[in-house]
């Protein structure tokens, strides 16, 4: 794969979106807002439901394979690995705390008797993506099928339920990882990137036709400022080849997101995590309290390229390095936010989810 020409492939399709006409700008973390409107709407979200990856799954991964369920994995919150892949709490934990419901229960860990479902239920897989990846847990498209399984053959939720409910969608990281892994050709980016956008689309259509009336789906993440793509550059500097198709990426899914507005009278808002990443990135996360030295060095990092946070060897002794405070990273692992990283990140998207009111 030659970068210089996938950038320039890039570009040309960048410009080409931008004089067509559409609006090319994403919603931004930045943007104004009146927070006076809250109280206009007579709606309180009483229930979350999240589809999608490692960003937004609180456990459904299995205990025997997963790293999210290995030491050193939560020991910020709850002090033990849990099936977050963080040090901690993840975007979904935030999110709940900001709609005012308890963080949803992972899909695998159900049980029969709503008590249990009571604030939502969490479908998303580490791992996994709107297509098929290396791993075998459920796309994006199984997870809706368990969601729509709850509702039509379960009557698990009335469709009051899912009229103030919200819905976080996190994916599609892995089908590009996945892309890079199997294929990587530089003519196929273009068509994969619009592939997996169409699907998402067919994704968000349907987790609303199934009755949601908020649904929020992130942006992608700045693939390129993954430790994983940083290392080669000493975690100094992120990939700009990658980032420019995460780029392509996100215009697209803005001007689907645009489109499916414009039909369901705004039900569907865009978290930035491009922009919000890059923010935190620029301005180390100084919020007050929090500071990152260099926010692109993980925390948790294997001893050698062999390893990975978590790995041991037969004799169960440790094959990685944790740094001193886990406070002080944004990236926990090679893919994954702290704790305090995805709160830097959510106080970057404070006012885009004061949209949801
Ligand atoms: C999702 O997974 C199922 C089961 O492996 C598969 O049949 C289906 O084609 C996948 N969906 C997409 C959109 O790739
Ligand atoms: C790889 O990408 C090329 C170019 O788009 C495509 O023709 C081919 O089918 C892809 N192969 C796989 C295995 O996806
Ligand atoms: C940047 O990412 C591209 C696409 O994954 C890859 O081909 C290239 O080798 C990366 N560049 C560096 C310097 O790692
Ligand atoms: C919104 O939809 C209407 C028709 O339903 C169409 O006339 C209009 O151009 C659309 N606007 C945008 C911005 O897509």
């Amino acid at each position: 794969m030659k970068p210089p020409q996938t950038l320039f492939l890039l570009l040309t399709l960048f410009l080409f979106y931008l004089l067509s006409g559409q609006k090319g700008v994403l919603v931004s973390a930045a943007h104004h807002h009146h927070h006076t409107q809250r109280h206009l709407f007579d709606w309180r979200p009483t229930k979350l439901f999240v589809f999608g990856d490692s960003y937004s799954d609180t456990g459904n991964n299995g205990k025997s394979v997963a790293s999210s369920w290995k030491q050193p994995y939560g020991i910020t919150f709850p002090g033990k690995p849990s099936g977050r892949f963080s040090d901690g709490r993840v975007l979904t934990d935030f999110l709940a705390r900001f709609i005012g419901v308890k963080s949803p229960i992972p899909y695998r860990f159900r049980k029969v008797g709503a008590k249990h479902l009571k604030y939502g239920v969490n479908f998303a897989y580490g791992g996994t993506g709107v297509f098929n990846t290396l791993v075998l847990d459920p796309n994006m498209t199984t997870q809706i099928d368990f969601f729509q399984k709850l509702i039509k053959n379960d009557y698990v939720f009335t469709p009051k339920d899912l009229h103030s409910s919200v819905a976080l969608v996190t994916v599609a990281g892995n089908d590009y990882g996945t892309y890079v892994a199997t294929n990587g050709s530089v003519q196929g980016w273009q068509p994969f990137i619009t592939s997996v956008v169409n699907q998402v689309t067919v994704n968000l259509k349907r987790i609303y036709a199934l009755g949601v009336s908020k649904i929020v789906v992130t942006a992608l993440q700045p693939l390129g400022c993954l430790p994983s793509s940083t290392a080669a550059f000493s975690f100094q500097q992120c990939n700009g080849t990658e980032n420019a198709l995460v780029s392509f990426h996100n215009l697209l899914l803005q001007q689907a997101v645009a489109k499916l507005n414009n039909e369901t009278k705004n039900s569907f808002i865009i978290l930035d995590l491009y922009a919000s990443f890059t923010s935190v990135f620029k301005n180390k996360g100084d919020l007050g309290s929090i500071k990152f030295e260099n926010p692109l060095r993980p925390c948790c990092i294997g001893i050698s390229s062999e390893y990975s946070c978590g790995s041991m060897d037969e004799s169960g002794s440790k094959k990685y390095t944790i740094c001193k405070n886990p406070e002080s990273a944004f990236f926990w692992d090679t893919a994954h936010p702290t704790q305090q990283g995805w709160r830097a990140v959510y106080s970057a998207l404070q006012a885009t989810l004061e949209e949801l009111y």
